[in-house]
């Protein structure tokens, strides 16, 4: 299999692109967001979007747009391990976007990809177990619940919260 490259996807509405220099200011903008931070900003505001830039030959970072416009942002990540062989994804999508379907559109599109372009049996997402909004977004696209990590991540409080395990297989993917 090829090394992991970041791909350009569409959509009806969506389009994925590997993330640029110049997306820098939407993004930190979006991730200051209280409805976007409160998910994925656990320590100081400029080092979540200075890990969106980091080099990492282990991720792919993509820009979400929606009529050519910044909307988010979505990563994935590849085990090569062949026998434990799949694939990880994450993302936001700004607050003004939210609730329109935009989330899913995205997961279909890098679904179909790493499925058909990549040859993933296997994806994994992984929600603050009390993300509700994130878990609904996500059960619509075809995951399903495998089961709660507790304690799993560290809050921007401070303390440990549990986790919920997604997985959609191959022939899962819905709405597509
Ligand atoms: C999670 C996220 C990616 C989903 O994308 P989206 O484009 O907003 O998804 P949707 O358009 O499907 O809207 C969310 C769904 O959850 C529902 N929902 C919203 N709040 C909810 C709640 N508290 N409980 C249950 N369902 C809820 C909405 O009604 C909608 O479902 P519907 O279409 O059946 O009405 C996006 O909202 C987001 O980026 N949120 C902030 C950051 C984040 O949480 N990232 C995920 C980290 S794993």
């Amino acid at each position: 299999m090829t090394p992991l490259s970041a791909p350009t996807l569409h959509g009806p509405r969506v389009g994925l692109r590997p993330v640029e220099v110049d997306d820098h200011a939407v993004l930190a903008a979006i991730l200051a967001e209280p409805e976007v931070a409160r998910w994925w900003v656990h320590g100081p505001l400029e080092d979540a979007v200075a890990e969106l830039f980091e080099v990492d030959e282990s991720s792919a970072i993509l820009a979400i747009e929606v009529d050519g416009e910044g909307a988010g942002m979505l990563q994935f990540s590849e085990e090569t391990e062949p026998d434990y062989r799949h694939a990880g994804i994450d993302l936001f999508v700004g607050a003004r976007w939210q609730g329109q379907g935009i989330g899913p559109e995205a997961i279909r599109l890098i679904a179909g990809y790493l499925f058909d372009a990549r040859g993933h049996h296997r994806i994994t997402i992984d929600p603050a177990a009390a993300n509700a909004r994130a878990i609904r977004a996500y059960e619509k696209v075809g995951f399903r619940r495998v089961g709660v990590m507790r304690r799993y991540e560290r809050g921007a409080d401070g303390t440990w919260h549990d986790g919920l395990l997604m997985d959609l297989l191959r022939g899962e993917l819905m709405g597509a």
